[in-house]
């Protein structure tokens, strides 16, 4: 089956499971990479801005087409407890391509479910699985059951 997962990743935290997925899976990987700067302390306040008002943002080119894929992975940090806004300007810029999906996201402890609720009404869809991780245990390797059972 092809298989991709793509993902945003400001500080490596979902980058980390996102690679992990992806050499699990055998999967194709998209990193997507937001043409406004998210670094820093100004990144962080604008982040949290651009998250609250749902910002349709521009990205850099993409590599792949998720038409091309029976099932796609997307995986984001909670910001204030939304989706990162370079997620849902990836949803959003390709919109009605999405077949199967399943969402990762991680956060420091709070935000999973209305992360999770949006992003299912960005897709438009239903995702067959979902997998919610602390930023600590994806930085200690405590994952690899989660991981297991998300990917099966
Ligand atoms: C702008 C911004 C807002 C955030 N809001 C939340 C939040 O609402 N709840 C939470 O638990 N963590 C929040 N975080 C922390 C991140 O979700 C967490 O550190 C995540 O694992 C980072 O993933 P990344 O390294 O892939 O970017 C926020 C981080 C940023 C930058």
């Amino acid at each position: 089956m092809s298989i991709l997962v793509a993902y945003y990743s400001r500080t490596n935290v979902t980058k980390k499971l996102a690679e992990a997925i992806a050499n699990e899976t055998g999967a194709d990987i998209e990193e997507i990479v937001p043409k406004v700067k998210y670094e820093g302390k100004i990144g962080f306040a604008r982040g949290g801005r651009h998250a609250i008002s749902e910002k349709i943002i521009d990205l850099e080119p993409l590599s792949f087409d998720p038409c091309d894929y029976a099932l796609v992975y997307l995986g984001t940090p909670v910001w204030a407890g939304k989706a990162a806004s370079p997620m849902i300007s990836y949803i959003k810029q390709n919109e009605g391509k999405f077949d199967n999906v399943k969402f990762f996201v991680t956060a420091g402890g709070s935000g999973f479910e209305s992360t999770l609720e949006q992003l299912e009404k960005y897709v438009g869809k239903a995702p067959l699985k979902t997998l919610e991780l602390v930023t600590k245990q994806v930085k200690h390797d405590e994952f690899s059951d989660e991981l297991a059972s998300f990917i099966e």
